[in-house]
C-alpha cells in the first residue's frame, strides 16, 4: 500500500519542485530588481496550482513554500520566545557635539589601529530577528524588551523582501536583524482605506507596521505591504571560521553586502566614513533628503565597521560602545492661517482646525491642523493674520507648536472664537472646567446624529460593517434613520435604490436587492453582540470600550447602571467621578431612556451573559499585581484570565494585594515590596495550578 501511495506521490513533488523554483524566481525577479517576467494572471494560476497540490499532499507543504507569502494561516497566540542574543538598543542622541565626542572617544580607545565607520540610515519601523538554519528561515521574533520577544514568523513569511530560502552562500545557522517598516504611499493607501471602513486611521507608519506584525490572520498581514530592511547580521560563532580578518563578514558593511547576494534587499544607503567630517556630511545630507525617502527614517546609526573591534570597545549596561545613533529633530515651517473651521463630533464637541497656506513638510503638503480647542488657541495666542509654525516629527499628523512672532503684524487682534455651532445654529456651551465648546443639540444637529450613528455600527461596538458612513448619512437624509434604535425597523424596501456618493465622492451607488439583504443580516447579527459592547455602542461621553467592559461586569445589566448613583458609578475601577456624572446625566434623559426601551423591544444584550467571560469563580477576593514576562501568556492574556476566573488585577502592590504573580524580568522593586509587605509570590505555574 505504501509503496503505491509513494509512486503516486512522486510527479506531485516533482511539479511541486518545478513550481516552487518557479515562483520563487519570478517573486525575486519583481521584489528585488522589480522585474516581471510573468503576467499576474500566469503567477496567480501557478501559485494555485500550488496551492492544491499542497492541500492534496499536505506532506509536500514546506513551511517557506511561496503559498505562505499570501498567508492563510490564523496566529492564535504569539508564542513568546528568548532571543539567542539580546537584541541590544543604541545610545542615542540630538546632539551633534555628542556625536563629536563619540567619535573622539572610541579613535582614543582604539589607539593606532586602523578602521573605519559605516554610517546608516535609522529605519523607523519594528525590530525583528530573522533565525536561517541551513538557508531556511526557521524564526522571526519581534525585539520586544530584547530579552524576550513574539514569535511573529508566519506573518513575517508574507513579507515579500523578506527571503524565506536563502541564495548562493550563507552561513549555516545565523540570524539576519532589521527593521520592518510601512512605506509611505502603502501606509496613506491603507489608511484611507481604514477611514472608508469607519476605522481608527494608525497615528504614524511604525505604529501600523507594529499593529500589522501582530495581526491574527496572516492574509491580512500579506495585504499590508510591509518592507524589511536589514541592518545587522549575528553569526553564533563568533570566533569560528567566518570571522577572518579579510573575510566577507569582518566588517559590518561587508556582512550587509554578503546579504545581497543571499537574496535580501539592502538599502543603498549605507556609507563608510573615515572621520568626523564625512560623518557629519553625511548627516546633513540625510537630515534634508530623508522627506524623500520612501519610508520613515528618523536619524542616522554609526558603527565601528571592523567587527574584530567590537569585543575590544565593548558594552555598556544596554547598549554597545560601538555604535550610537544621531536623532534627527522634527520639521518646522512657518505658514500663513488662513483661516479656521470648527469641526463638529458626535458627542457635539467643537474642534477648531486651522486652513493654512499649503506648505511643503516632512515629505507631504500640509494643508491643515488641528486647534484643539479654545484654550489652545488662547494659549498659543494665535491672532489674525498670524503665521503658525507647525512641526511634524515621527508623526504623520502635523502639529501646531506656535506662532511665528517674527510675522506678527501690528495691532493683530485675537481670534474670534464661534459662540454658535456651524452646522444647526445652537449657541454652544462650555462647561465648568472643560477646555472645549460643545453643541448641546445633540438629537438635532445633523454631525452628531451621523456621528453617533457611526459610532454605534462600528466595528468594536455594534459591528454592522456593511453600513458606511455615506449609507448612513443618506439613511438619515431621507428621514429613515435618527436615532441609534430606528436601525432595528429597517426594511427591505426602505433600504433597495437607496442612492449613496462613494468615499471618494466619485461614484452614485445604490443598493441592491443583495446589498438590503446584507444590510438587514448584519443588524440581525448586532443582537447577539454582547452587552459591554452595547454600552459602549451607545456612546455615553468618556465611556470607552475598556470603562463599558468595567461597568458591564460590576453592575451585570443596564437596568442597575440606569438607577445607579453618581457615587456608585465612580466607585467602578476606571470610571472617574466626571464620567460618572456624564453616564448619571444621560440616563435621566427620557429620550435615552426611550432608545433603550427600543433597543431592548428589537431584542439586544441589556444584560452580562455571564457564561460568555466568566470561567470560574475560583479567584473570587483574591487581587492580584501581574509583572513580567510569561512563556505562555501575554501580560493582557493572563490579566484576562485572573478576571475571568472571578480575581481583580490591580496595577500596584499594596496591603490588599494577596498574590504578586511574577514573570521573567520582573523589576527587584516590586519584588521588594512584595516581600516587604508579605505578598505571596507566585510563578505562571503556580497560577496554573490554583486554576485546577
Ligand atoms: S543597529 C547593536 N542599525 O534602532 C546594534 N539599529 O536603539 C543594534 N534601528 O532597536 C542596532 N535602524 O530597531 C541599528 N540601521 C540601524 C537601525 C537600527 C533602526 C533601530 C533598532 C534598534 C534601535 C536602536
Amino acid at each position: 500500500m505504501d509503496l503505491f501511495s509513494n509512486i503516486d506521490i512522486e510527479p506531485a513533488r516533482q511539479r511541486v519542485n518545478e513550481l516552487t523554483e518557479l515562483l520563487d524566481r519570478y517573486n525575486y525577479e519583481y521584489y528585488m530588481n522589480d522585474r516581471s517576467l510573468v503576467s499576474d494572471y500566469e503567477f496567480d494560476k501557478l501559485l494555485r496550482e500550488l496551492a492544491d497540490l499542497e492541500r492534496q499532499y499536505p506532506e509536500l507543504a514546506s513551511p517557506n513554500s511561496p503559498t505562505k507569502r499570501v498567508g492563510g494561516e490564523v496566529n492564535k497566540t504569539f508564542r513568546q520566545v528568548t532571543h539567542r542574543f539580546p537584541m541590544l538598543s543604541l545610545g542615542n542622541t540630538y546632539s551633534i557635539d555628542e556625536i563629536v565626542d563619540f567619535e573622539a572617544r572610541t579613535r582614543k580607545l582604539l589607539g593606532d589601529t586602523v578602521f573605519s565607520y559605516t554610517c546608516e540610515l535609522k529605519y523607523d519601523g519594528v525590530a525583528i530577528g530573522l533565525t536561517y538554519k541551513h538557508g531556511q528561515l526557521v524564526q522571526a521574533v519581534t525585539r520586544g524588551n530584547g530579552s524576550v520577544g513574539d514569535d511573529i514568523t508566519a506573518n513575517a513569511r508574507t513579507i515579500p523582501t523578506i527571503p524565506l530560502k536563502l541564495r548562493g552562500s550563507y552561513p549555516d545557522d545565523f540570524e539576519v536583524r532589521g527593521e520592518v517598516v510601512y512605506p509611505f504611499s502603502e501606509f496613506e493607501a491603507f489608511n484611507r482605506q481604514r477611514e472608508a471602513d469607519g476605522d481608527e486611521p494608525f497615528a504614524n507608519p511604525r505604529n501600523a507596521a507594529s499593529g500589522s506584525l501582530k495581526l491574527q490572520d496572516t492574509a491580512e498581514c500579506a495585504k499590508r505591504k510591509l518592507q524589511f530592511c536589514p541592518y545587522f547580521v549575528m553569526l553564533p560563532q563568533e570566533n569560528g571560521e567566518l570571522r577572518t580578518e579579510n573575510g566577507e563578514y569582518s566588517t559590518h558593511s561587508g556582512r550587509l553586502q554578503s546579504l545581497v547576494q543571499m537574496g535580501f534587499k539592502v538599502q543603498p544607503y549605507m556609507k563608510e566614513c573615515l572621520n568626523i567630517n564625512e560623518i557629519r556630511e553625511y548627516i546633513d545630507y540625510w537630515d534634508n533628503e530623508r522627506w524623500n525617502l520612501p519610508f520613515g527614517t528618523d536619524g542616522i546609526v554609526i558603527k565601528v565597521n571592523q567587527v574584530a573591534l567590537w569585543d575590544r570597545l565593548g558594552l555598556t549596561a544596554k547598549s554597545p560602545r560601538w555604535a550610537i545613533a544621531f536623532k534627527f529633530k522634527a520639521q518646522q515651517v512657518s505658514t500663513p492661517l488662513e483661516s479656521i473651521s470648527f469641526q463638529v463630533g458626535r458627542t457635539g464637541i467643537i474642534t477648531p482646525v486651522a486652513n493654512l497656506t499649503p506648505v511643503w513638510l516632512g515629505g507631504t503638503t500640509v494643508k491643515r491642523a488641528t486647534l484643539v480647542n479654545a484654550d489652545f488657541i488662547e494659549k498659543m495666542d494665535i491672532r489674525e493674520g498670524d503665521s503658525l509654525l507647525v512641526e511634524k516629527g515621527g508623526e504623520i499628523i502635523p502639529k501646531v507648536v506656535g506662532v511665528d512672532m517674527s510675522k506678527r503684524k501690528a495691532g493683530a487682534q485675537p481670534v474670534a472664537y464661534i459662540t454658535n455651532c456651524p452646522e444647526c445654529g445652537s449657541r454652544l456651551v462650555r462647561a465648568d472646567g472643560e477646555a472645549g465648546h460643545y453643541c448641546p443639540n445633540s438629537d438635532g444637529c445633523p454631525p452628531q446624529i451621523v456621528g453617533r450613528l457611526e459610532h454605534f455600527v462600528s466595528r468594536k461596538a455594534m459591528n454592522i460593517d456593511s453600513l458606511g458612513s455615506e449609507r448612513l448619512e443618506m439613511l438619515y437624509k431621507k428621514g429613515l434613520v435618527s436615532d441609534i434604535a430606528d436601525l432595528y425597523t429597517l426594511t427591505r424596501q426602505q433600504l433597495i435604490g437607496l442612492e449613496a456618493i462613494d468615499a471618494d465622492g466619485q461614484r452614485r451607488t445604490s443598493i441592491q436587492e443583495k446589498g438590503a439583504d446584507n444590510i438587514l443580516a448584519a443588524i440581525e447579527k448586532s443582537k447577539e453582540v454582547p452587552f459591554d459592547r452595547v454600552l459602549f455602542a451607545l456612546g455615553i461621553r468618556y465611556v470607552g470600550e475598556v470603562g463599558a467592559k468595567k461597568l458591564a461586569r460590576h453592575f451585570s445589566n443596564i437596568d442597575a447602571i440606569i438607577g445607579a448613583s453618581p457615587e456608585e458609578l465612580a466607585s467602578v475601577e476606571d470610571i472617574g467621578e466626571k464620567t460618572a456624572q456624564f453616564i448619571y446625566d444621560y440616563f435621566r434623559d427620557l429620550r435615552h431612556l426611550q432608545t433603550i426601551q427600543r433597543l431592548r423591544d428589537a431584542g439586544l444584550n441589556l444584560r452580562l451573559d455571564k457564561s460568555s467571560f466568566q470561567q470560574s469563580d475560583i479567584l473570587q477576593g483574591k487581587t492580584f499585581v501581574v509583572s513580567g514576562v510569561f512563556s505562555r501568556f501575554s501580560r493582557d492574556e493572563i490579566k484576562a484570565d485572573i478576571e475571568k476566573n472571578g480575581g481583580k488585577v490591580s496595577g500596584s502592590i499594596s496591603g490588599k494585594t494577596d498574590y504578586l504573580l511574577a514573570g521573567d524580568k520582573m523589576g527587584p522593586e516590586k519584588r521588594k515590596k512584595a516581600e516587604k509587605l508579605g505578598v505571596a509570590i507566585i510563578s505562571e505555574d503556580d497560577y496554573l495550578g490554583m486554576l485546577k
